[in-house]
């Protein structure tokens, strides 16, 4: 049984978030990841829950137990990610994008292990050749009735600009932006919400906090959503 001491501000609502990093295999031992814990998005499908909502939660390798009465899917790659979202946007009020997605994969996975194949020194080195990933974010915003898309942003410098042009760039509603990778792992953070009118900022707390106070905000921009 989900807390009830959280007001049901998301009742009768479906809402889709991915979170934690994605895996991109360049052989099927090795891969091409990042240090994202996946807390957040946790977080935020656990408030999410506890406000009423149906939840699914698509997520990367993490090692994070599964909040209550969420619905989760895993994934590895980018691609992974896309083609599990993809089919349940339509059905879903929101989308929240926390995921840190791989922006590149190794363009061709080796069907075997790489082996160095020489004596020390003597090894070629492997170069990489990179493909670009598809943006699950953007893709998810261009549907002809887009869910409401909750984007982030974690920046190691000029939040608010980068946010700014995010929002623009992936044509979403709202963007939260964070100062990464100060922040990852951590069970605290700082969030700046961004949106058409301008900069809210969020005050330091745990990271269930910040995605409770995440949640009213959304449940608030729902009541106009779509316009
Ligand atoms: N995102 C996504 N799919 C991608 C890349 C990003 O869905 N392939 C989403 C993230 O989940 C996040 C938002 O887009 O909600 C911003 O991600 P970020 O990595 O900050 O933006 P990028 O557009 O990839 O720009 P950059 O990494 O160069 O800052
Ligand atoms: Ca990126």
């Amino acid at each position: 049984v989900v807390s009830h001491f959280q007001p049901k501000v998301l009742a009768g609502r479906k809402l889709l978030i991915t979170a934690g990093p994605t895996y991109e295999a360049i052989d099927p031992v090795r891969g091409i990841t990042n240090r994202s814990s996946g807390k957040m998005g946790f977080a935020i499908a656990r408030a999410a829950a506890e406000a009423g909502a149906d939840v699914t939660l698509v997520a990367g390798p993490v090692h994070l137990p599964t909040p209550q009465g969420v619905r989760r899917i895993d994934v590895m790659s980018a691609r992974d990610m896309l083609d599990a979202v993809l089919p349940l946007a339509a059905s879903n009020d929101v989308f929240v994008a926390t995921a840190a997605v791989a922006d590149w994969r190794p363009a061709q996975a080796a069907d075997h292990k790489i082996k160095k194949n020489a004596a020390p020194g003597e090894a070629q080195v492997p170069h990489l050749a990179l493909a670009e990933n598809p943006d699950i974010l953007a893709t998810i915003a261009a549907l002809p009735h887009p869910p409401l898309c909750v984007g982030f942003a974690a920046e190691s410098q000029d939040l608010v600009k980068h946010a700014r042009e995010k929002r623009q760039r992936k044509n979403v509603p709202l963007i939260v932006g964070n100062l990464g990778p100060a922040t990852f792992g951590q069970d605290d953070n700082t969030l700046v919400l961004v949106d058409a009118r301008g900069e809210r900022e969020l005050s330091r707390a745990d990271k269930l906090t910040l995605a409770r106070e995440l949640v009213r905000d959304i449940a608030q921009r729902l009541t106009t959503y779509p316009a």
